[in-house]
């Protein structure tokens, strides 16, 4: 991804830096900066899932820089580990058996934690601190049970299985915790923060690396007392594609409702104001932690990141709620940094995508990520110095694997077995098939162009910058050079590996 000569000036840009922050030339590390990472579950930009960040956005965004074109690679996904484009490693959240077993497996394990942000830091001297949602299988008898800490962590407060917010169960450094219902004991978001706070002040001493992953905005909802009553009158937005027929998309879309049933309306109102409301605890969680990391002495040497796993809808292409999606709303994410060396107020329209991560934590810890198997590229230069908007990728890959139930659903036994997330009047999120990939581009013109791995071998182009909602697949009217082109450019994304992805 990007061009040669770009990614070269990048390097020598970051040489620079490091000479400005004082690291030793000649290979020496750079005074250590900490890291924090807040990484939020389902959390939009598209649908106004920033809306209720009102502290977030000033202690992390008007300080810092926000990137309105932040990416996910992949619209179901977790942490940007060293996730290699066209690989599954760092996948979270997958139903499918096989993927599953691919993700926590002892041979996963085995092969990939080594090869995570995490492990490279801690070589580095990093001491690493983890607490909340980690990949949906870990905790389990088959990845390991509780006793399993991932690999590269100094400190882990890791939830067994998916989101909740009650009633479950953590790895405490590998001791099996049980959680319940109290709100004051329990919740699992003010827990996270209340963790870290004691992580910050008794056993803290820098450089560190500290991952906050709440369950937020993830189902089941649950709202702290204090906010269950929150925007009690919002609705989910009835602009853009909200209850539009995607008529001319793949299958799984054709087959939605227009209009939505008013059962389905109801729901997704519901599942929305109940999002916000769970968010309103992680605004609180940036606030003490920044607040801390303030009280501390510690905020002006380090870089706090603030971004989700991937985005959400709620009612587009009348799909009522979930992710999987290639459009817009489902792989646009948040992403907010502040840190040493970044003006405030800033804001940065290059795609960052979240395999960038990685390789970003590994450049502020002095690393060198070509020397490691990583796909991404650091975006810490972007943070740091001017540089010039042309010196980023232009395109990048979207893909994602679609799950489906080996058997029908009973409700809906015309669709017959591989679909997945039906909701009662079989209106399905998810199939085996709606497996794709896609280029998406935005210079010289905003395109996005996917092929799907289904029987028709589906085809979506759209022009956002004449169709910023989506709404018009253009494939069978462009000039069939133009998917050729596009289709070529899908491929060589697809094959990259390593350094072959930046250069
Ligand atoms: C993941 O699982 C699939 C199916 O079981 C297998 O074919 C593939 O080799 C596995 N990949 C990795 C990286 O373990
Ligand atoms: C937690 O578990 C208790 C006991 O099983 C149950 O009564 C309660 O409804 C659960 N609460 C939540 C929020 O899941
Ligand atoms: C977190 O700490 C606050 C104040 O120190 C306390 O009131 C609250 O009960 C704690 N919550 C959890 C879930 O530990
Ligand atoms: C729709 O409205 C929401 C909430 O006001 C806003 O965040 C979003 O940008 C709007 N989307 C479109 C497609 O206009
Ligand atoms: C669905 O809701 C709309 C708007 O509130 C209403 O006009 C319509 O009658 C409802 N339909 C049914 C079947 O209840
Ligand atoms: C950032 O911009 C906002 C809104 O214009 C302003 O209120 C704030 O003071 C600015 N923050 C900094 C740190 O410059
Ligand atoms: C990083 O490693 C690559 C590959 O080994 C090497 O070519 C490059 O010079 C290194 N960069 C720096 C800044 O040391
Ligand atoms: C995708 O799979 C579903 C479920 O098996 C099937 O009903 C549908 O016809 C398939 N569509 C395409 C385009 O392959
Ligand atoms: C996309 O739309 C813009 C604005 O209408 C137009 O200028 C441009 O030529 C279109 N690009 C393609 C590839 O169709």
């Amino acid at each position: 991804m990007g061009h040669p000569a770009s990614w070269a000036a990048l390097l020598v840009l970051s040489a620079a830096w490091q000479l400005v922050l004082g690291g030793a030339a000649g290979g020496g590390r750079r005074s250590p900066h900490n890291i924090v990472l807040i990484l939020t579950d389902d959390q939009d930009t598209e649908i106004g899932g920033m809306t209720p960040m009102k502290k977030t956005q000033v202690l992390i965004g008007q300080a810092g820089v926000s990137f309105p074109n932040a990416v996910s690679a992949m619209a179901l996904w977790g942490l940007a580990w060293d996730m290699r484009t066209g690989d599954w490693e760092g996948e979270r959240g997958t139903g499918r058996p096989s993927l599953e077993g691919n993700c926590s497996s002892p041979a996963w394990q085995k092969s990939q934690e080594p090869l995570a942000f995490p492990s490279y830091l801690q070589r580095q001297g990093y001491q690493t601190f983890y607490a909340g949602k980690y990949l949906n299988q870990y905790g389990h008898p088959t990845a390991g049970g509780v006793q399993h800490v991932p690999l590269g962590w100094t400190y882990w407060n890791g939830l067994v299985g998916n989101s909740r917010y009650y009633n479950y169960t953590l790895s405490a450094n590998g001791r099996e915790e049980q959680h319940g219902q109290s709100y004051q004991d329990d919740y699992l978001t003010d827990l996270i923060t209340n963790r870290s706070l004691e992580f910050l002040q008794k056993w803290s001493h820098p450089p560190f690396l500290m991952v906050l992953a709440p369950p937020a905005a993830h189902s089941p909802w649950t709202a702290a007392p204090g906010y269950a009553t929150a925007y009690s009158t919002t609705k989910a937005p009835r602009n853009g594609s909200f209850n539009v027929h995607g008529k001319d998309k793949h299958w799984l879309v054709r087959q939605a409702r227009t209009p939505m049933a008013n059962t389905s309306i109801e729901f997704l109102d519901k599942a929305y104001r109940e999002r916000w409301q769970t968010l309103l605890s992680v605004d609180d969680l940036v606030e003490r932690v920044v607040g801390r990391l303030k009280a501390l002495d510690l905020l002006a040497s380090t870089y706090v990141f603030y971004t989700s796993d991937n985005g959400y809808h709620a009612g587009q292409f009348s799909l009522p709620i979930d992710k999987r999606q290639l459009y817009e709303f489902d792989i646009r994410v948040p992403l907010l940094v502040r840190g040493p060396g970044i003006k405030a107020n800033q804001t940065r329209l290059e795609p960052i995508l979240n395999i960038d991560l990685g390789p970003t934590f590994l450049d502020i810890a002095g690393l060198n990520v070509s020397q490691t198997a990583m796909d991404g590229q650091s975006f810490l230069p972007l943070l740091v110095t001017p540089v010039q908007p042309s010196a980023w990728r232009a395109d990048f890959l979207v893909q994602y694997t679609g799950e489906g139930h080996l058997t029908a659903d009973p409700a809906c036994p015309a669709l017959g077995p591989g679909v997945s997330q039906c909701f009662p009047d079989c209106v399905c999120e998810d199939a085996f098939n709606n497996t794709y990939a896609c280029v998406r581009a935005l210079h010289p013109h905003s395109l996005q162009y996917c092929e799907f791995a289904d029987r028709q071998a589906f085809v979506e182009l759209y022009n956002l910058t004449a169709d910023p909602h989506q709404l018009h697949n253009v494939a069978r009217s462009v000039d069939p050079t133009l998917l050729e082109a596009l289709n070529q450019r899908l491929i060589k994304l697809q094959a990259c590996e390593g350094p072959s992805c930046r250069a």
